[in-house]
């Protein structure tokens, strides 16, 4: 939550691409927006309410002086309501030094009174401008030295934080630090820049490097000199990023999700064609995988565990494992783990799903795992993110950035994942044949001309019908059995985020032990009723739906007059292995959410109350 940018250059104005690097962070919140620079040996400020749009309009009628050395934010609100003076950046009382902070001080009450007994004066109700204050009271003894001052301050800190500082004497410089919040350095040709993540920096450099939890850094327009925890210097290799600027933009879509949904075909290739091995019936994962058949045959069960969307891809993960391993899977939601009895792991294998890499209750349930003594394969979209570096094993899904807040291209790249991952668990075990594996990776290769149809005109009219349906309603219900609950899970989650109408997603033979008594005309069934397995029962959970005067939604398989003949509005999707279904229903649900949250005119992006990558617990 919250994003930070900053950059210090040889010469020029940074001011422009800090903001443009500034708007690719909005995911990660947008309640307030500022930017800080430092001139003539004074620092200055603009703050304001709303989105990054609100802060490009004031900078335009109260522009700030072209600056080489520029500091920026977007702001989900932890301490204080969203107002201008909570806006970031703050600087201390006597704005000797401005700071941007994303993460949480949780000891920001006590260094408060602590520093107003000592005559400092507070002008927000935000934990970073403790922050500030502090570093600024630590300048002095520290002969005028930021970086001496603020690894003075950071053991007095405790929480999460990744921040930028800048002093108001040297506008040559930038401090930096992280603990348990991202924070990437970019190196480019005369200016050296920091964010929350890769995507935010593209249009200054592709050549990166990361700072790791307790690391500090100094910035100067020609080099980043990294501090480890005791303050001692160290070397660190650069990566490339091979993202491109383009793919962090709209690319002429109205909205991210929208793009990002057209996308999914892609992502299906990018994600799983380069590793199907098909003369062997295989999977091959690049090195970083590091399990081979000798070390998968040794885990009794495996446990998935995540958050959110990427829960609900956990969910799969274990109904993948089971179906092509036959190895038992657990599913547990990262931040109840943290809080469950302290078991041995005994020898499970710890599956931690997660797009961003960065969300906080599945990085402390990753390592607390690891603190037990268990191994983590990460399942990751961000190269580079704490997840891909701290993981013992790691699958990248290789989507692309994602954007938009509802995830939707990262959700399918990770049950491909998911798949390859079981398939490959089966075949190191012994319980897949060659020829059994050669058939589950040739349904995926011909799983991407079949996802065409989702994108017809004929499709599209069905979701516009559906969302006839929906767009008027309070609720609404979700309904899949086996492989599709986990989707009707999904397509509840993607409805209410950005739509705000409340929706759930259940297994359908839970219906009619609860959830039935609210249907009635006012209350629609979306019903998951593709072939395979559950197709009869979920027939019948339809019929008594209808029964309750509900209006039906389904998502059926193309040409099924049974279940077409039975709904109010039918989403046809084309015919598949029960195994890929889920893949497959899943697009028409987002179509529909998206359609549904367009005609409410809600924002779909940027949801209220949402950020995309949740660095808190
Ligand atoms: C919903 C959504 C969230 C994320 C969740 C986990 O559309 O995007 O529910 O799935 O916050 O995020 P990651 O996958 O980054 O760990």
């Amino acid at each position: 939550m919250c994003g930070i940018v900053a950059a210090v250059g040889r010469e020029g104005n940074v001011v422009p691409s800090v903001i443009q690097g500034l708007k690719t962070l909005e995911y990660r919140g947008y309640d307030s927006a500022g930017v800080a620079i430092v001139s003539d040996g004074a620092i200055q400020v603009r703050r304001r309410t709303g989105k990054i749009a609100v802060l490009e309009e004031d900078l335009g009628q109260n522009g700030l002086p072209e600056s080489s050395i520029a500091l920026a934010h977007t702001r989900w609100a932890t301490h204080g309501a969203p107002e201008d003076r909570n806006a970031h950046p703050h600087r201390d009382h006597l704005e000797k030094v401005v700071v941007v902070h994303n993460g949480i001080i949780e000891n920001y009450a006590e260094l408060r009174a602590e520093l107003q007994e000592a005559g400092h004066e507070f002008s927000s109700d935000t934990d970073t401008e403790v922050l500030a204050n502090l570093v600024a009271s630590l300048l002095e003894e520290n002969s005028g030295d930021l970086h001496a001052a603020i690894c003075a301050a950071l053991p007095r800190v405790h929480g999460a934080y990744a921040l930028v500082a800048a002093s108001a004497s040297d506008s040559d410089s930038l401090v930096i630090a992280r603990h348990d919040s991202p924070l990437v350095v970019g190196i480019g040709d005369g200016v050296t820049c920091t964010a929350s993540d890769m995507p935010a920096l593209l249009g200054l450099t592709r050549e990166f490097l990361v700072l790791e939890n307790g690391e500090t850094a100094i910035l100067t327009p020609d080099s980043c000199q990294i501090y480890d925890p005791n303050n001692q210097t160290i070397e660190r290799a650069v990566q490339h990023c091979d993202w491109t600027p383009e793919q962090a933009e709209k690319g002429g879509y109205p909205h991210f999700m929208l793009k990002e949904i057209e996308e999914q075909p892609d992502v299906l290739a990018r994600t799983a064609f380069d590793r199907l091995h098909d003369a062997e019936g295989d999977v091959e994962f690049e090195s970083e995988f590091g399990l081979d058949d000798q070390a998968l045959c040794v885990f009794s069960r495996l446990r998935f565990m995540a958050m959110g969307t990427s829960f609900h891809s956990a969910m799969l993960g274990k109904l993948f494992l089971e179906e092509f391993a036959q190895l038992p899977g657990d599913v547990v939601n990262a931040s109840e783990f943290l809080y469950s009895p302290k078991l041995k792991e005994g020898d499970a294998l710890t599956v931690i799903i997660s797009q961003s890499g960065e969300t906080a209750d599945s990085l402390r349930a990753m390592r607390e795992v690891q603190s037990r003594g268990g191994k983590v394969l990460g399942i990751c979209n961000v190269r580079g993110s704490t997840l891909d570096r701290e993981a013992d094993h790691v699958v990248l899904t290789h989507c692309g950035p994602e954007v938009g807040v509802a995830s939707t291209k990262a959700f399918f790249g990770q049950l491909a994942a998911l798949y390859l991952l079981a398939l490959r668990v089966g075949r190191a075990r012994g319980v897949l044949s060659q020829e059994q594996g050669f058939e589950l990776l040739s349904d995926l290769r011909h799983l991407r001309p079949k996802l065409d149809a989702l994108f017809s005109e004929a499709a599209a009219q069905a979701v516009q019908k559906a969302a006839d349906i929906l767009a008027p309603v309070d609720s609404c219900l979700f309904l899949g059995r086996g492989f599709n609950h986990p989707i009707a899970m999904e397509g509840a989650l993607k409805l209410k985020e950005i739509s705000y109408i409340h929706a759930e997603g259940y297994p359908a033979g839970e219906m009619k032990h609860g959830p039935i008594a609210l249907i009635d005309d006012s209350f629609p069934v979306v019903a998951i009723a593709t072939p395979g397995r559950t197709y009869e029962k979920m027939v019948s959970n339809i019929e008594e739906v209808r029964a309750r005067s509900g209006a039906v939604v389904a998502v059926a398989a193309e040409g099924d007059e049974k279940v077409s003949g039975l709904a109010d509005a039918t989403l046809f999707v084309p015919e598949v292995p029960e195994h890929l279904s889920p893949l497959v229903n899943v697009i028409p649900l987002q179509q529909l959410s998206y359609e549904v949250a367009k005609r409410l005119g809600k924002d779909v992006d940027q949801p209220r109350n949402l950020a995309k990558s949740v660095t808190v617990e």
